[in-house]
């Protein structure tokens, strides 16, 4: 089927995509329906991905990582991602935010206490930037941190942290009086609260909460990078961070398009396979277009990115147009299905809920609209 990126590969990523397609054939998808039904997280197929390297594909080999290239890291996610967006999630916040932050403004100790063993899957790693009452405007967070004689006491409230009850550290955004910093925490620490896990509309198996920070104390070296920095930080990491989601979008869009082909080759109406009819087939040629461009955009921002060129813009436009398509794409599946699209014996009401969300976390395309805009003029203005 011509759905599923098979040209122009290379060996190691011919590779990398049979590993990915195999793992979630065997040890995801027979179980995503349970998991999404039952909200659970999978810790168990985590810890294989870890153990497999998949929650270390871009961190450098001198790390511990598999020092793959970022096309071939959304290459495998976009597998993950067509048999269960929650565990893409899951492993895509760790490998992009965090690891990101880490690998571009973590001290040398810093990176062989926390990045090596991320790499390793020996833990887990999220990410907790939005509060209550700041979302899309994170700049207004107010998570306090404040410097008491050699440590760091962390107070306040997250919001909808991916991986947050979970992980074994978090990679937290507060406030201290110098401005905006990002710190590593155990979430062994004490007085670090996750809330129960959220009961959201898709996304099911992967966990996020909210997490209360009561006084939590962290030595000198949990602080990342430089104090009052940590705002530019999550934003650079966030532009990664916004590849994995429009891929994890693609994986989404393109499972949904999987399905409503051999649906409309089998189902019969009128005395023929509805594929034959036009109006069928217009809608299932437009979302195979528009998989391919969704791909092809995530794709050529990543090789952005491998080349060090600046990616705000394009990591926001390949988002945009991503999760758009598979809000779209999924919509349009669920009406191929017809009556049979609205249950949840079948497998496209899933893909139909789980896309929603890439319209909304790590920017949403409102956003992500405003971040391409203002890319298009000059700084100074
Ligand atoms: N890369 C590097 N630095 C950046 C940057 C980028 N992409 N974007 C901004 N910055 C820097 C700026 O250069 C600026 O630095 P200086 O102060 O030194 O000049 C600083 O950050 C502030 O930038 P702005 O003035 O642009 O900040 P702003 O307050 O206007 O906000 C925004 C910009 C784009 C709206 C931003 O708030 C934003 O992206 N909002 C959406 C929030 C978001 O995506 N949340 C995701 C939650 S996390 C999540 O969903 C992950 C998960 O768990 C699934």
């Amino acid at each position: 089927m011509a759905t599923v990126i098979e040209v122009g590969l290379s060996e190691t990523q011919r590779q990398i995509v049979d590993l990915t397609r195999e793992f979630a054939r065997t040890r995801i998808e027979p179980q995503a329906a349970e998991w999404d039904r039952t909200r659970h997280f999978a810790r168990d197929v985590i810890d294989e991905l870890g153990r497999l390297g998949f929650l270390g594909m871009t961190v450098p080999e001198e790390y511990g990582g598999m020092g793959l290239d970022t096309i071939t890291y959304l290459l495998a996610l976009e597998e993950l991602a067509a048999a269960d967006a929650g565990v893409a999630v899951t492993v895509g916040v760790h490998s992009a935010i965090p690891a990101t932050m880490l690998l571009r403004h973590g001290t040398a100790a810093q990176k062989e206490r926390w990045l090596r063993p991320m790499a390793s899957g020996e833990r887990l790693c999220g990410f907790a930037l939005s509060e209550p009452d700041a979302g899309s405007d994170a700049a207004a967070l107010r998570t306090r941190a404040v410097r008491d004689g050699d440590q760091w006491v962390l107070s306040g409230t997250k919001a909808w942290a991916t991986n947050g009850g979970t992980a074994d550290l978090m990679v937290v955004i507060a406030r201290s009086e110098r401005g905006i910093c990002a710190f590593i925490v155990p979430t062994d620490a004490p007085g670090y609260r996750p809330g129960k896990p959220e009961d959201k509309m898709g996304l099911r198996a992967s966990n996020t909460v909210a997490i209360t920070f009561e006084e939590v104390r962290l030595a000198a070296q949990h602080l990342l990078g430089e104090e009052a920095m940590g705002f530019g930080y999550a934003m650079e990491a966030l532009d990664v961070g916004r590849l994995g989601v429009a891929t994890q979008a693609v994986g989404i869009a393109r499972r949904a398009l999987e399905h409503s082909v051999a649906y409309c080759g089998e189902r019969k109406q009128f005395d023929r396979p509805i594929r034959e009819f036009q109006a069928v087939q217009f809608k299932l040629a437009d979302m195979a277009t528009r998989v391919e461009a969704a791909r092809a955009l995530a794709h050529a921002a990543a090789a952005r990115k491998d080349r060090g060129e600046d990616i705000t813009q394009h990591a926001s436009m390949a988002k945009l147009f991503a999760s758009e398509t598979a809000m779209w794409v999924t919509t349009q599946a669920v009406q191929l299905f017809g009556g049979y699209g609205y249950m949840r014996d079948f497998p496209v009401e899933k893909l139909f809920r789980d896309a929603k969300v890439t319209e909304i976390y790590e920017g949403t395309s409102e956003i992500q609209r405003l971040i391409i805009a203002r890319e298009l003029y000059p700084r100074a203005e």
